[in-house]
């Protein structure tokens, strides 16, 4: 068992060899993209293997590494021996989590009820075990917005509360997913507030005239108003209408 992170250049030591009449040229690791042997020679006679990395492990990439030691001796007739060598590569925590996008948009109505499911987001780590679980959370935490939604540990963002068209037609939250060992990713979620028609006209006198005298002109303005509707568009479109059979009309300025 080898852990991914072990660095080039590291040692590791094979059982002792073999054959005192085996030199250098007669032992073969295959493939030898990882790893290089190296050979030294004991006090007793005997020979010690050693494996070396020469290029780091990406457990990633490959969870297992079989190698096969070849021993071939000077002899007549020659004789060999082999040895098969397999290495688990040990997973570290060398992958942050990834977000599947740098930017999530929803939309929620105004009059949508606390609790409800908003969007989901999600990051995935290529790490195995601990390494790879990953948690969730509203990154923003000092404002009032971050309280106003909720992330579930499955990346569900909820309503966790009441939302006005009026008050915010838009809100943008970050969210922060993080492993276990600490490595993180960011996003950013979109909230667009779509606007209902939840608000009625008001009309606001700003200034009327107390009396008029009888034989005053057509056209005197009587009376100034001011109507009003907060809502978006046709829901915020005002239509006046005013008492048939009556001496006054009304007009838009
Ligand atoms: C929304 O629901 C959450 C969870 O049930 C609760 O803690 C919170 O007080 C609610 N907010 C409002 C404004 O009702």
């Amino acid at each position: 068992e080898i852990n991914e992170i072990a660095v080039v250049g590291s040692k590791f030591m094979l059982e002792k060899a073999i054959d005192a009449d085996i030199g250098q040229n007669g032992l073969q690791l295959k493939p030898s993209d990882n790893f290089i042997l190296k050979l030294h020679d004991q006090s007793d006679g005997g020979k010690k293997v050693e494996m070396i990395l020469q290029k780091p492990l990406d457990r990633e990439k490959e969870e297992t590494v079989s190698l096969l030691l070849t021993a071939v001796d000077g002899g007549e007739p020659q004789r060999s021996g082999t040895m098969l060598i397999h290495i688990t590569v040990l997973d570290a925590n060398d992958n942050a989590p990834v977000f599947t996008q740098s930017i999530y948009k929803a939309s929620i109505k105004e009059n949508a009820v606390n609790g409800t499911l908003i969007t989901q987001v999600s990051a995935t780590d290529a790490d195995k075990g601990s390494n790879g679980e990953v948690s969730y959370v509203i990154g923003n935490s000092m404002t009032s917005t971050s309280k106003l939604f909720a992330i579930t540990e499955e990346g569900n963002i909820i309503l966790n509360g009441q939302v006005d068209y009026e008050k915010a037609k838009m809100y943008e939250i970050d969210i922060e997913a993080t492993d276990r060992g600490g490595l993180s990713d960011s996003t950013k979620v979109v909230i667009e507030i779509s606007d209902i028609n939840d608000n009625s006209p008001v009309i606001q006198i700003i200034s009327i005239s107390e009396s008029i005298v009888e034989n005053c002109p057509s056209d005197t303005v009587v009376a100034i108003m001011n109507v009003n509707d907060p809502d978006a568009e046709e829901n915020g479109k005002v239509h006046c209408i005013i008492s048939k059979n009556i001496p006054f009309a009304i007009s838009s300025s």
